[in-house]
């Protein structure tokens, strides 16, 4: 390997292949005779020499000089550089380089790839060289549809090796990114400083800053002309996202000068909240692409008996939902109860990137300040639901009748499942939505179209296709109605009458007007009723058990969990029954029971649609067999819940019989331990742990990080009413 350049860079990776055996020999070379030596003393490289005695030979070159020096150096290479030798860069601008290639070499050849390690320091040369600097950080390559595949594989390898994880994309794609995440924060750290140290007092004035000016402008003792190279190297990008920022800014200058509070807060809000959303993302790393790093294990110690008193989490259906009308209000809605699940979340970040100011959530309180049904602005970029369902169809609908353009993205488990359920019925409508093939995510919907109502015979029982059809309603001209199959959860019609719109209900037909307005309200968000049912389920099958949940949603829609609980025989005392703000609330007192199998009545299946997999831990405890049918829809959920649930049975020893459907379990079955996988789908995480409480032996069950989507606080809770459960966290 021969490394042109010494600098932090060059140096670095020199260092770390040497040390890690990743390359026979390291060859240095640079211009800075004394930097050279240094490298060789150092044991930075193998041998110091001149460019042309480094490449001959060579079977990858590394140009690691400042991105202006670039081209010049590509000249001395050329000449002696073998046809079969991979050419790579560290720069930090990527068209640049390719540019450079083209100019001196006459094209870009397949042995060609650009590259740029993000993991520089503001300390450079070849005295900060370390053997570690690319560890758990990103390398970016840029290789063109010709690269050759076996270089790219190498060469992937090779920073693999050096601790790096590989992202490739377009080098035209890498210089926007990295315009705006890296240039301009560097261009402006060089400029305030240089805006202070400029001022009359400046002694004064850097004798007293504080924490804050030192952490926003370490940048700025960066190496002035390697970022003078890459400015203008990347001119277009940067002066794109420069006119950007100064946009904004002076947006910010003129609600300063105007007292506008209300502007002040919305964009302080929403930028508060996107750091805290993409630091899950950052997580301490220059450049993240996926969301999912943390690994979390449950490690549940078999037996236990559950008691106590509690009260889990608000619902998630309402809480998405109090956001999106809350949003689309006039005036300050108030939500209690809400939940902080990763997917109501997504939610709120969603409409803070379409310009609503939403304060909160703190412990379960949320303010939205709405900006009416027309009021909502394009989004920046793509609206990432994680791993919400709910999320993706009902803004579909709402999205589907805005005058902007939006895509909605999600993450894996969300990019797998079926979105031509709610696209299909709202282009009738009018609307222009383009999907990812066989109708998944991403969704692309084109703004600007007017809608028309229809009416909608739905052909699976769904809330999300019933709740999106009604949002897109109250912008589309005359009626929108939708007819269900079965009776399904109905939250979006009940919260839209508190907020002052009427959705006409005839038997099995919801319809609503466009045109209204919706007024502000308030909303107090009960406990979820799907995450009550894991801790239902625990009391009735552990022995010696009694536990009360509070203030949970009763709604009729949602009860199908204690209507089967109870025709199997469980014990559940419903007490305080009380109606909050348009939906039922009680308290529930769950006592052990021995449960019986059962046939599970077929319109109860959509009433109870989340919690069949808890209630097949409850019907591998029972005594007889318990059959579930039409329920084909839990093939489609978070995972296909119907397999993933026999699959982790039949390794804790527990034999079912799988239906296209359905399942039949016959009870009875000792629950053994075992190794379960949830497939990433909370709900299957957390029915194994409920199983737990009467198995024999020790279940570990992984990837458990998306509990957090729906039950953030489980373990905690689980914990508190006698589960035997220990987290396991790892990465970051
Ligand atoms: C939900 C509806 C149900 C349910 C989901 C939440 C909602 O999905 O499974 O967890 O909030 O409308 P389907 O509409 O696909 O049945």
């Amino acid at each position: 390997m021969a490394v042109i350049g010494l600098g932090l860079i060059g140096g670095s990776l020199a260092k770390a292949c040497k040390s890690r055996g990743l390359v026979a020999t390291v060859v240095g070379a640079d211009a800075r005779a004394g930097d050279l030596a240094q490298g060789l003393a150092a044991g930075v490289i193998d041998e110091a020499a001149s460019i042309r005695d480094a490449v001959t030979g060579a079977d990858l070159v590394v140009v690691a000089v400042p991105v202006k020096a670039t081209r010049a150096v590509l000249e001395q290479v050329r000449p002696w550089l073998h046809a079969d030798a991979l050419l790579t860069d560290v720069g930090s601008t990527k068209v640049s380089f390719v540019q450079a290639v083209a100019a001196v070499f006459g094209q870009v050849g397949p042995k060609v790839i650009p590259g740029h390690p993000i993991a520089g320091s503001e300390r450079s040369g070849i005295q900060a060289a370390t053997g570690d600097l690319f560890d758990r950080h990103k390398v970016i390559l840029t290789p063109q549809a010709h690269t050759d595949s076996d270089g790219l594989a190498k060469l992937t390898r090779l920073w693999e090796g050096c601790g790096a994880t590989v992202l490739t994309m377009t080098a035209a794609y890498h210089d926007e990114v990295l315009a705006a995440t890296s240039h301009l924060p560097h261009l402006i750290a060089f400029s305030l400083v240089d805006t202070l140290a400029g001022e009359d007092q400046n002694m004064d004035i850097f004798r007293y800053a504080a924490g804050g000016f030192r952490d926003f402008t370490r940048i700025a003792a960066s190496d002035p002309v390697m970022w003078h190279d890459i400015f203008l190297s990347n001119r277009q990008a940067v002066l794109r996202v420069i006119d950007h920022f100064n946009a904004d800014l002076q947006q910010l200058r003129t609600a300063i000068a105007t007292e506008d509070g209300a502007r002040l807060l919305k964009v302080f809000t929403r930028a508060k909240a996107a750091r805290e959303h993409f630091s899950k993302m950052l997580s301490g790393q220059s450049y993240v692409t996926d969301m999912n790093q943390k690994q979390v294990t449950f490690h549940m110690q078999p037996g236990g008996r559950v008691s106590g008193d509690i009260r889990v989490p608000g619902d998630k259906s309402m809480s998405h939902r109090s956001i999106m009308l809350g949003a689309l209000a006039d005036g300050v809605t108030e939500v209690t109860g809400f939940l902080e699940g990763e997917d109501s979340l997504a939610t709120i970040q969603a409409f803070r990137d379409m310009g609503v100011t939403i304060e909160g959530p703190d412990k379960g309180q949320v303010r939205i300040h709405g900006v009416g049904i027309d009021g909502l602005a394009a989004p920046r970029g793509p609206i990432y639901l994680g791993n919400s369902g709910t999320g993706m169809r009902l803004f579909a609908g709402l999205l589907a009748a805005q005058a902007f353009d939006s895509e909605l993205t999600g993450d894996a488990s969300l990019t797998s499942r079926p979105m031509n359920r709610v696209a299909s019925p709202l282009r009738a409508m009018g609307a222009v939505i383009d999907t990812a093939e066989g109708g998944r995510p991403p969704l692309k919907i084109s703004g600007g179209q007017k809608l028309t109502g229809i009416h909608y015979d739905m052909p699976v029982a769904s809330a999300q296709v019933k709740s999106c059809l009604l949002l897109a309603g109250l912008y589309a001209e005359g009626m929108t109605s939708v007819t269900e199959p079965a009776p399904t959860r109905d939250h979006t019609e009940r919260m839209l009458a508190g907020f002052g719109c009427h959705v006409h209900r005839d038997g099995a037909t919801a319809s609503v007007t466009g045109g209204s307005r919706l007024t502000a309200t308030t909303i107090d968000v009960p406990a979820d009723i799907s995450s009550a049912a894991f801790f239902m389920v625990a009391a009735t099958i552990a022995p010696d058990s009694e536990l009360t949940l509070r203030h949970v949603g009763m709604n009729p829609t949602r009860v199908g969990i204690i209507n089967i609980l109870r025709l199997m025989g469980a014990d559940i005392e419903v007490s305080n029954e009380r109606d909050m703000g348009g939906e039922p609330v009680a308290d529930l007192t769950v006592r052990s029971a021995q449960l019986k199998g059962i046939e599970i009545p077929e319109d109860q299946v959509p009433l109870a649609i989340d919690e069949f997999p808890v209630l097949f831990i409850a019907a591998a405890c029972a005594e007889g067999e318990t059959v579930l049918r039409g329920a084909e829809e839990l093939r489609v959920k978070e995972s296909d819940r119907i397999q993933v649930m026999a699959d982790g049975l039949a390794t804790l020893g527990v034999t079912t019989t799988v239906t296209p459907d359905g399942i039949v379990i016959p009870g009875g079955q000792t629950i053994g331990g075992g190794r379960v996988h949830s497939h990433s789908d909370h709900r299957i995480a957390m029915s194994f742990a409920v199983a737990s409480l009467r198995a024999t032996g020790h279940i570990e069950i992984n990837d458990c990080a998306n509990v957090a989507t729906s039950f953030p606080d489980f373990v905690e809770l689980a914990k508190r009413t006698g589960f035997q459960i220990r987290e396991d966290v790892s990465g970051s």
